[in-house]
């Protein structure tokens, strides 16, 4: 077969071919996953299927396509010739054994007569189009660079295909010197990839973004002063990163003063002084000006106090931190190669955290390339509702229904911090009910001098939409007051009896809870962190009960979350541990229950409270813990010290282990599961199987009484205390409360 081809009029015919046989041979491409497994399972990379052959040669075509679409951008188009084009169909006609092996040759050839076209073109053209794209050597063609077939390199040629046809879609191969010829991506592949093995006559060196950083060099000490954190937001001038400052302001008093209350490390734990990135994913980018924006329209700012207290804790434990509110900043911090992300970093990453959010685990994944997987232990996620292990790993979840928006990350569960002790499979970061402990000053009953007002919580007016009944039994005793925002030159739809403030700021509005004597939740927004901040701040919260509970099946908000919780009220955290007389939970339909409440409401006086955990010093305490143990980088799983006494019990049918530990008022670890996933501790606790099988299954380990089955765990990633299921008993690792 032979393609005549002349740059003016060729190239037209060439782009119709080449999309047809394109789409010809995608029908009979093998997704890559399954070349890789084949592989893996025994069958050696070199004794090249069928399969493997037209791969290739899709990968190879879609090389020529773009070759080809270059050379057409630069030409003049003129009348495509016919006779090429049935010159190619006819020649595709031919006997199909051979053809595979044809077609690559040919191809091949055709490949080199357009490169030596596009040179041609250069020697023609003053100046280059883009930057990335540059011609091949012409001595370098004759180059011989072979691709190495070393059973320890299994996927290096295929690696060597997948960047021929696509070194050009992303300029950072080009700025790792990728040129397109065999040897340059040879080079690449060997030296800052490590898919293929070094090449002839150089020394081998690891890709320095794998470069051991030397760390942990100063000790942190535990700091009486938080201008450190101010010189690192300072210069800031975005809504948010003002709202962090001025939380971290306000309540700079009761952290430091925390500070000073903190017990000494035990002996042995000496913690080195974290370099720490908090990358505000949320913020940068498109999302980030819709959420800036929210920001002084009562948009959600619950992520925003839980920034504002992580960077506060981290920075009096001693740490020294970096933020990050865009992109761009992300990628000078990480050193990240010019282009759109597909190739590592540039050098080894200075930090030994990072925080970030979903957005912002999206924005390193599409910045570090291959190093994403290399770092992402050290990855930390601020992850309000939580993220059950079987919506984690991407594989179960697609399998098993458990995919969504999400999920699918494949971290440890415990990477992600939420903001309420949701199920202990996740980190409970928190933050802190500002005002709890001004100082070390008693409590002044002065301070709080209640009035008959209940201020409702709800910025926003959708949110008040048929709530008017419920809001007018409380009426009947109470003055509400609202703090909702308000655009200039709308009628307000809120009922006549509120007294409306407009969007008051952070200040105001808890000068406002200090006087009300009750919080009213309207049933939405979901756990955020203001029924905490005005129980601190001595008021009673009134919300709605959901019956039935609201969950990612029956609610919009939750659709989609990687949780299968089941949300009982507006805030199942403070209905389930925080409780009367602090917490009052109703039916909002029914009038009697609500006028009871309020009744026994206005009966009652608090003093307010802050449960323990919610306080600066239990924050600082839980993030000491965390920083100084939580280590996902090594091969064993968190391990705490000391190690502690582990029962293992057997839950109910459809009882999760956050309820099983629970109900015998202990805590499921999920870092022990490890130790009873044997087949001897179903023997152990008098469970006769009929049958023991090891499975990927987040249920597992458990008995299942049909059948008398017994299931031991296979994937520690999915080790879960949060699942549960009708046919299932788990077993769970449960441990007394820590201190
Ligand atoms: C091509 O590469 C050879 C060595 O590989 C070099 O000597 C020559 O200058 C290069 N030519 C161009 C045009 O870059
Ligand atoms: C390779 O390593 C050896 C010994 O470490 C050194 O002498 C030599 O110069 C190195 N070669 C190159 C090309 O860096
Ligand atoms: C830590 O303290 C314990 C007693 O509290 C002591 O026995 C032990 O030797 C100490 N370890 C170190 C490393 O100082
Ligand atoms: C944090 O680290 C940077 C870079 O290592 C250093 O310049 C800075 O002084 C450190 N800040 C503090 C407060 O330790
Ligand atoms: C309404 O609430 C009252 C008091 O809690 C209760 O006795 C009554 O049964 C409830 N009515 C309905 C219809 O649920
Ligand atoms: C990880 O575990 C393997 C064997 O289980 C051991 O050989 C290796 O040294 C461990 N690596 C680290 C970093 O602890």
């Amino acid at each position: 077969m032979r393609v005549a081809l002349r740059p003016q009029s060729g190239c037209l015919v060439l782009c119709l071919c080449v999309s047809v046989v394109t789409l010809l041979l995608q029908s009979l491409w093998v997704p890559p996953e399954r070349t890789r497994s084949e592989t893996a399972a025994g069958k050696s990379p070199d004794e090249k299927s069928d399969d493997f052959r037209f791969h290739m040669l899709a990968v190879r075509l879609e090389a020529l396509n773009a070759q080809v679409q270059k050379l057409s951008s630069k030409t003049d188009k003129t009348q495509t010739n016919r006779n090429d084009l049935s010159l190619m169909l006819q020649s595709f006609r031919q006997d199909q054994q051979g053809l595979a092996q044809l077609v690559e040759t040919e191809l091949q050839k055709v490949s080199q007569r357009l490169d030596q076209l596009i040179l041609h073109h250069h020697h023609h053209q003053a100046s280059t189009p883009h930057v990335y794209i540059r011609p091949y050597n012409s001595t370098g063609l004759n180059e011989k660079c072979e691709v190495p077939t070393d059973p320890a390199y299994p996927v290096c040629a295929e690696k060597v295909e997948f960047l021929r046809a696509r070194w050009q879609s992303d300029p950072c191969y080009a700025f790792y010197k990728v040129d397109g010829s065999t040897c340059s991506i040879l080079v690449y592949l060997s030296q800052v990839e490590d898919f293929c093995p070094t090449q002839p006559g150089r020394n081998h060196t690891a890709a320095s973004w794998r470069h051991k950083t030397p760390s942990y060099t100063k000790q942190a000490f535990l700091r009486d002063s938080l201008s450190p954190l101010y010189e690192v937001i300072s210069s800031s001038s975005s809504p948010a990163v003002k709202f962090i400052r001025s939380r971290v302001e306000r309540m700079s008093e009761s952290w430091i003063w925390a500070g000073r209350g903190m017990k000494p490390n035990r002996n042995k734990t000496v913690s080195p002084q974290m370099k720490v990135l908090l990358h505000l994913g949320a913020l940068a980018g498109d999302v980030g000006q819709r959420f800036e924006a929210m920001v002084d329209r009562g948009g959600p700012l619950g992520e925003l106090v839980q920034w504002a207290d992580l960077s506060a804790c981290l920075t009096i434990l001693g740490h020294n931190l970096t933020f990050s509110t865009s992109q761009r900043q992300l990628h000078r911090l990480i050193g990240a190669a010019p282009g759109q992300g597909s190739c590592p970093i540039q050098r080894p990453l200075t930090f030994d955290l990072i925080y970030t959010d979903y957005h912002g685990l999206a924005h390193l994944r599409r910045a570090m390339g291959l190093a994403f997987q290399h770092y992402q232990c050290r990855f930390r996620i601020l992850d309000s509702f939580g993220t059950e292990p079987a919506f984690n790993l991407a594989s179960y979840a697609h399998l098993h229904g458990y995919k969504t928006l999400w999920g699918s990350w494949g971290l440890q569960p415990l990477q992600y911090m939420t903001m309420f002790p949701h199920t202990p499979d996740n980190s409970f970061l928190g933050f802190v009910g500002e005002d709890a402990v001004k100082t070390n000053d008693e409590f002044k009953p002065e301070i709080y001098k209640k009035d008959n007002i209940a201020v409702v919580y709800g910025k926003q007016e959708y949110m008040w939409q048929g709530k008017s009944d419920y809001l007018e039994v409380i009426s009947q005793e109470l003055e509400i007051h609202g703090t909702v925002y308000q655009p200039s030159g709308r009628a307000s739809s809120l009922p006549g009896f509120v007294k409306n403030h407009g969007l008051l700021s952070q200040e105001n509005f808890l000068q406002l809870l200090r006087r009300a004597k009750v919080f009213v939740g309207l049933g939405f927004p979901y756990e955020g962190p203001a029924p905490v901040e005005a129980v601190a701040l001595g008021c009673m919260f009134l919300q709605p009960r959901f019956d039935p509970p609201h969950s990612s099946h029956n609610d919009v908000f939750y659709k989609g979350k990687p949780t299968t919780r089941q949300i009982t009220s507006q805030h199942p955290y403070s209905e389930r541990f925080v409780g009367k007389p602090f917490v009052w939970t109703v039916d909002m339909n029914n009038r009697t229950d609500i006028r009871e409440a309020v009744e026994s409401i206005l009966k009652t006086k608090v003093k307010p409270f802050t449960p323990p955990e919610f306080t600066c010093l239990g924050m600082l305490e839980r993030m000491r813990r965390y920083v100084t143990h939580q280590n996902f980088c090594g091969n064993s799983t968190a391990v705490w010290e000391p190690e502690p006494v582990l029962r293992v019990l057997l839950g109910p049918l459809g009882q999760s282990c956050v309820d099983v530990c629970q109900r015998s008022a202990l805590t499921c670890d999920p870092a022990l599961f490890h130790r009873f996933n044997t087949p001897d501790t179903f023997t152990r606790i008098g469970l006769g199987c009929s049958s023991m099988v090891q499975e990927v299954n987040h249920l597992f380990p458990s008995y299942s009484p049909w059948g008398r089955l017994c299931g031991l765990q296979q994937e520690p990633l999915l080790f879960s205390c949060a699942g549960s299921d009708s046919s299932h008993r788990r077993l769970c690792p449960c441990r007394s409360h820590r201190e």
